[in-house]
């Protein structure tokens, strides 16, 4: 209780609708989306919230800039994220990245952090901005 009512206060702060932190589903999650929403509205002042479109754009779209055997996202986490996916470059298994099959994804900023950078530059060649993470997380959070 006192946790979501800090949470509350946390995004009132920010100015982040509740609907956004419902949508996260989780206070660290929550929290990292805060995060790329102050550093979006920092790029953009026209930043108008995340979307999952945008997200599910990202998720799907076939790029040229990266690692040839990764032209996509879907390269290792499958065109189905609620599904165990495979790294394309090692072989190895990936347990599934969609928050209803794992909840627990997307709440370690760390852990977070370093896959957006790693896997971005993978796919696209360079690292994700933070409106394209904040779209990216929306996406999975209603997967
Ligand atoms: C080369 C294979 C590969 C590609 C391509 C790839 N990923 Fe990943 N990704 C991984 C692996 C491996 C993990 C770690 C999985 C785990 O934690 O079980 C991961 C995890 C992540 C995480 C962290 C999940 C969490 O639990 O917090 C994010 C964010 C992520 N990927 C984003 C992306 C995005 C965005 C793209 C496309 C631009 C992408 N990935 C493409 C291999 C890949």
């Amino acid at each position: 209780m006192k946790r979501r009512y800090l949470l509350v206060l946390a995004a009132a702060a920010i100015g982040l609708p509740l609907a956004a932190i419902a949508a996260a589903g989780s206070p660290e999650r929550a929290a990292i989306l805060a995060e790329y929403a102050t550093r979006a509205r920092a790029a953009d002042p026209g930043f108008s919230g995340f979307s999952m479109q945008r997200g599910e754009a990202l998720f799907r779209g076939s790029f040229s800039g990266g690692d040839a055997r990764t032209p996509s996202c879907m390269s290792c986490h499958t065109a189905d994220p609620r599904q165990p996916g495979r790294n394309a470059k090692t072989g190895r298994p990936i347990d599934p990245v969609a928050v209803s099959v794992d909840p627990r994804r997307y709440t370690d900023a760390a852990q977070v952090d370093k896959h957006f950078a790693r896997d971005c530059k993978s796919v696209l060649g360079r690292d994700c901005t933070a409106l394209e993470r904040g779209d990216y997380i929306t996406f999975m959070a209603g997967q």
